[in-house]
């Protein structure tokens, strides 16, 4: 596996593939990888010649007081995981590199980027989105792999490539969980074992809104109340849990059939964050 610290580097052997005629698959990440960004590479290694993975601890989407500096940094993992899996290079740009100068030229996405996570995390899905612009334009990948895990993430960078007429394809990878049902997520690492024995209890919420959505249930308050309350008894600090509709992510109506439930809790210095989605059989 190839490995660069420099744009400059990077962009050569890109454009050196793509005089080939090459298909390039670009999985963007933060590093300490675990089951769920070795999916995205495994799909990627699927439908391209050449994969490129990035790790990049990206300074601009942590608010005051978030966990940037002490972000897990795994790299001598990280790299026997990615060429197990099958890597071609891996992109590891200092900060510097990736902002010389103070980022002042933003991409957002205003009407995704206010609601849910956004709410608690201002200014979040801007820092993900100006970076994702800028690894796009460095590597210019065919197709790029991003989670469900990141729903809201996921509806971000779909909405940016449309209306920015990328030619990058987002290609979703469905959430990898530990058999128990919790979410591979790298900030799993900060949990006490009782909490780990816990955690798992968020994914169950979720299936349990699900079920009484698909029973026919449709006061989707109650629904979310409850279920908060679940959390919250089991130690939970709920920051939202929402019933949506799947494609603009506000709040869902009796009638909407393509569903998504939103949910993030801190318990204790985590923060999760999961989600579950599924349709509604239209009525005949
Ligand atoms: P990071 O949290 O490292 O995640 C990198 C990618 O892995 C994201 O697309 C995320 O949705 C996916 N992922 C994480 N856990 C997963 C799981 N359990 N199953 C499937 N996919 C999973 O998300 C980011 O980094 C950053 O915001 C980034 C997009 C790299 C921009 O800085």
């Amino acid at each position: 596996m190839l490995k660069y610290t420099t744009i400059s580097e990077i962009q050569q052997c890109v454009k050196s593939w793509r005089s080939l005629g090459q298909s390039i698959a670009f999985v963007p990440t933060m590093g300490n990888l675990h089951a769920g960004h070795i999916e995205l590479v495994t799909e990627a290694v699927k439908r391209a010649d050449k994969v490129v993975v990035s790790i990049f601890v990206n300074p601009i989407q942590f608010g005051v007081g978030e966990d940037f500096s002490s972000y897990p940094r795994t790299l001598e993992q990280d790299q026997a995981k990615l060429i197990e899996a099958g890597a071609d290079l891996l992109f590891l740009p200092a900060v510097d590199e990736m902002y010389p100068q103070s980022q002042t030229v933003t991409v957002s996405v205003p009407e995704l980027s206010a609601i849910h996570c956004g709410e608690h995390r201002p200014g979040h899905f801007d820092g993900v989105a100006t970076v994702v612009t800028k690894l796009f334009n460095i590597v210019q990948p065919n197709m790029a792999m991003f989670g469900e895990k990141d729903f809201q993430q996921l509806a971000v960078i779909n909405k940016m490539t449309v209306q920015l007429n990328s030619a990058v394809k987002i290609i979703p990878v469905a959430t990898k969980r530990e058999p128990d049902g919790l979410a591979l997520s790298s900030r799993n690492g900060y949990l006490t074992i009782q909490q780990r024995a816990v955690a798992p209890m968020l994914y169950q919420s979720l299936l349990a809104a699900r079920e009484a959505v698909l029973a026919g249930e449709t006061d989707f308050f109650t629904i979310q109340q409850q279920q908060k309350q679940f959390l919250q008894q089991a130690g939970f600090k709920v920051d939202y849990f929402s019933i949506c509709r799947r494609d603009d992510l506000q709040a869902a109506a009796e009638n909407d059939r393509d569903l998504v439930v939103l949910a993030a809790a801190k318990l204790g210095k985590p923060r999760l964050i999961d989600n579950i989605y599924f349709s509604r059989k239209t009525e005949t």
